[in-house]
Formats: structure tokens, C-alpha cells, sequence
């Protein structure tokens, strides 16, 4: 291990985040008896310029008013480049402060982005006495915020997660893609020819490298990495892929832009009971092993060490977090 020790965001459960339009306030009710670990109110994107000021009242209210139960509460606030995003910060955290949990800040570009909304806020929590601290949460989702993934991830005290932002990223990057947070077939390679001479083609994850990306720098800051949005909310089978391959990487969560995505992120961002079970031998096996006076040792011919018992252990962390929810 380096000397340098990596603080850890405080761990929250964030398999699945629902993102639920300001301006649709029918559908909080809904929302908040969901499964969902974390919801964030969205006064960006999903919300047209002429909704912007009612969506705020909208959140204001819902966030005094309603009974969220034990889910984490986030707003995504208007970008820094438009005139909604201080209001959005002040009118709510004035407002509604004491229940928020996070920010979402989205299109975020540079470490001077993130200091500024840090300064915004720490300014009216303390004005208003209030204790708790609002966590950030960033979208990594353009070009400029993925060349400065690190400095980002290492901007503030409150950072608490990177979302890869797949639709505005590949809008940033001018990538060739069709179905937000799908494939592109064009994304292939062509096999040599096979005995029979015909020729496979092989698809790819176009976005495996912003993904990996974004994780190596979430990781490497004590911060939760969570794959963005899956735009076909019909295709389950698409979603539960995009999402075992996020969790594959690195990721702890997945965005849910409907409902019926929620379960799936929950299923897949969970360790199932065979992964508990395998955590909790290579623990046992260990002790065992340490107790005999030995570093490492084998389980079902496999080879266990200390970087197995780590990897055991969040395992475990993960379990209980879910099962104290
Ligand atoms: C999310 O905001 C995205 O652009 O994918
Ligand atoms: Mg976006």
C-alpha cells in the first residue's frame, strides 16, 4: 500500500439512482415508496426553460413535505453556464437544506466548477446554522470534464460520486450513437476468416474506456463510480448487460430514468447469496490460514491471499448495507 491513505465518501447504498423530473410533481409520491436507494429531483435536462422557476417551488415543497423514508435525496441543478444554477442552489438549500443529502452538479468541466458551487454552499449552510453537510455528486459528461476527471474527483471535501453521463458525452465527443447508453454495431471488429472462410463480427463496448476512466479516478478518491442512464426502458435484457458490465468495472450503482429500471439495478449492484457465501469462506480460510501461521492458501484449488480477503471484506461491507437498509 502507498503511504497515502484515500478518504472514503461516506458510504451510502446508491445501486439504483431514479431520476424524476421538478416539473412532474405527480410522480414524487411514486418515487418515494419506490425500491430506489437515491433519487435525485432534476431541474436540468428533463426540465424545459419556462418550467425551470416552478420546478424549484415544486422541489422546495416536496422536499419539506414529503416522507422520503430512508432514501438519499439529491437535486440536479442547472449547469454553471446557464442563469438558473444560483438560484437553483440557493432558493433550495435556503429553503430545503436540512433534507437535502447531495447536489448533482451536471456538465461539470473543472476543479474550478466544483469550487465555486462548494463556496455557494458552504456560504448559505452556514448563514443558516445548519449542521449537516450537503455531499456533491458529478456528472462526467463532456469531453472537458473527462480530461479533468481527477482534478474534479479531488475538488472538495463533499464530492461523494462520478456518473457517467453517456447522452450529453456523446453528444460532447461527437460519438456516432444511437440508443443513450447502448451499442453501436459499427463499434465491431471482423474476425480472420473462420474454417469455413466465413468472417464473425465481434461488437464492443464504445464506452468502456470513459467508463474504466471514470472509475480508476472515482476509486482513486475514495468516491462511488455509478454508470449513467439506458435510454430503451423496454429492453430489460439491454439494461441488466449495460448494467453487469458497469458493475464488472467498478461501479456501484446504476441511474434508473423509469421505475421499472429500479429493480433491475438493484439486482445487479447486489452481491448475490453464492458471491456472500464465497466472501465468507475465503474469510474463514483465512483466518484459518493465519492462525496456522501462513500468508496465503488454497480454496477449491485456487490460490487466496490477503488481496482476496480485501476483496471479501467490501464484499461483506456491501451485504450489510443492503440488509440494514
Ligand atoms: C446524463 O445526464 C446524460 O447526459 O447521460
Ligand atoms: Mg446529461
Amino acid at each position: 500500500m502507498s503511504f497515502f491513505s484515500i478518504e472514503q465518501a461516506p458510504a451510502r447504498l446508491n445501486r439504483s439512482e431514479l431520476a424524476v423530473p421538478g416539473s412532474q410533481p405527480q410522480m414524487f409520491e411514486k418515487a418515494a415508496r419506490s425500491d430506489v436507494d437515491v433519487i435525485f429531483l432534476d431541474l436540468e435536462d428533463a426540465v424545459a426553460p419556462d418550467e425551470k422557476e416552478q420546478a424549484r417551488k415544486n422541489i422546495i415543497q416536496a422536499l419539506n413535505e414529503i416522507d422520503w423514508g430512508n432514501k438519499t435525496m439529491s437535486i440536479r441543478i442547472n449547469g454553471l453556464d446557464t442563469h438558473y444554477m444560483y438560484r437553483d442552489v440557493v432558493d433550495i438549500v435556503e429553503q430545503a437544506g436540512q433534507h437535502l443529502d447531495l447536489i448533482m452538479i451536471p456538465k461539470v468541466g473543472t476543479a474550478a466548477d466544483v469550487y465555486a458551487i462548494d463556496m455557494l454552499v458552504t456560504q448559505i449552510e452556514d448563514a443558516r446554522g445548519y449542521r449537516k453537510r450537503i455531499g456533491f455528486e458529478h456528472i462526467i459528461e463532456t469531453a472537458l470534464g473527462m480530461q479533468n476527471v481527477n482534478e474534479i474527483a479531488a475538488a472538495s471535501k463533499r464530492n461523494e460520486s462520478l456518473h457517467f453521463g453517456v447522452a450529453d458525452y456523446a453528444a460532447s465527443t461527437r460519438a456516432r450513437t444511437t440508443i443513450i447508453g447502448g451499442v453501436n454495431p459499427d463499434y465491431s471488429v471482423l474476425t480472420d476468416p473462420l474454417a469455413d472462410s466465413s468472417r464473425e463480427v465481434h461488437w464492443g463496448d464504445m464506452w468502456h474506456y470513459a467508463l474504466a476512466r471514470m472509475v480508476v479516478a472515482a476509486r482513486a478518491n475514495g468516491l462511488r463510480p455509478i454508470d449513467g442512464p439506458f435510454g430503451d426502458f423496454q429492453d430489460a435484457d439491454g439494461y441488466r448487460a449495460a448494467a453487469k458490465r458497469a458493475a464488472v468495472l467498478g461501479c456501484e450503482g446504476k441511474w434508473a430514468i423509469h421505475p421499472s429500471q429500479i429493480a433491475l439495478a438493484n439486482e445487479v449492484m447486489s452481491p448475490s447469496d453464492a458471491e456472500i457465501i464465497k466472501a465468507r469462506r475465503i474469510l474463514e480460510a483465512m483466518t484459518e490460514a493465519e492462525a496456522n501461521g501462513k500468508g496465503a492458501v488454497s480454496l477449491d484449488g485456487r490460490l487466496i491471499d490477503y488481496a482476496s480477503i480485501r476483496q471479501a471484506e467490501v464484499m461483506f461491507e456491501k451485504a450489510q448495507q443492503i440488509s440494514g437498509i
